[in-house]
């Protein structure tokens, strides 16, 4: 049927980003990974979450995150009703995991930015939402910090796209947890105004 056939080509456009993600080499972080990271979840997810890139045990695993800032993202997902795998697709601005976990530089923001580009393209989320600073720069093109930024709606391909904290900052600054809890609440707001029940 027409619908099978058109899922068939889905499946294939993603197995082919997924493997041209885990075989690239057009920046420095491609030296020291032990794989690359593509992205995770339903691929008919309205939601996409956007982090920062791989730490170590996504870089051994394979998969965003699956380390402690990935429960507490869990936890993110559960306090508005979503979960991880449904409805939700989740993706890095780097799939690479940078040394050390220092933030990736602009020059690798841009280097991966075609993956992203076409993750979002196949995906056609009805949100984005970057989580933390160099996510929000991936998305948006530009620098924003993420406290000024936060409660605005940006967009990105059409898109929208809000910001928030990244989980692993929130570990550290546990004080911040009651604004990402404003700020998931505005995006759910903005998702139930685009889609009435
Ligand atoms: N932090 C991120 O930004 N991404 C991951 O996949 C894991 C931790």
């Amino acid at each position: 049927s027409p619908d099978e056939r058109a899922r068939r080509i889905e499946t294939l456009d993603w197995e082919a980003l997924d493997a041209d993600i885990r075989a690239c080499t057009a920046c420095r972080l491609c030296e020291r990974r032990r794989q690359a990271v593509p992205g995770v979840g339903d691929r008919q997810a309205s939601w996409m979450f956007v982090g920062e890139g791989p730490g170590a045990e996504e870089d051994q695993r394979g998969e965003p995150f699956v380390g402690a800032a990935g429960k507490l993202l869990d936890a993110m997902l559960a306090a508005i009703g979503l979960k991880r795998g449904e409805g939700v697709y989740i993706a890095n601005a780097v799939k690479c995991r940078p040394p050390h976990n220092r933030t990736p530089g602009n020059d690798e923001i841009e280097a991966c930015a075609p993956y992203l580009a076409r993750q979002i393209a196949l995906l056609q989320p009805r949100l984005l939402v970057a989580l933390g600073r160099p996510a929000a720069r991936a998305l948006l093109g530009v620098d924003v910090a993420i406290g000024a930024a936060r409660g605005q709606v940006f967009r990105c391909r059409g898109m929208p796209v809000v910001v928030t904290y990244h989980p692993a900052y929130l570990l550290r600054n546990q004080r911040d947890k009651a604004k990402v809890w404003e700020d998931l609440c505005f995006a759910r707001e903005l998702m139930e105004r685009a889609t009435p029940a």
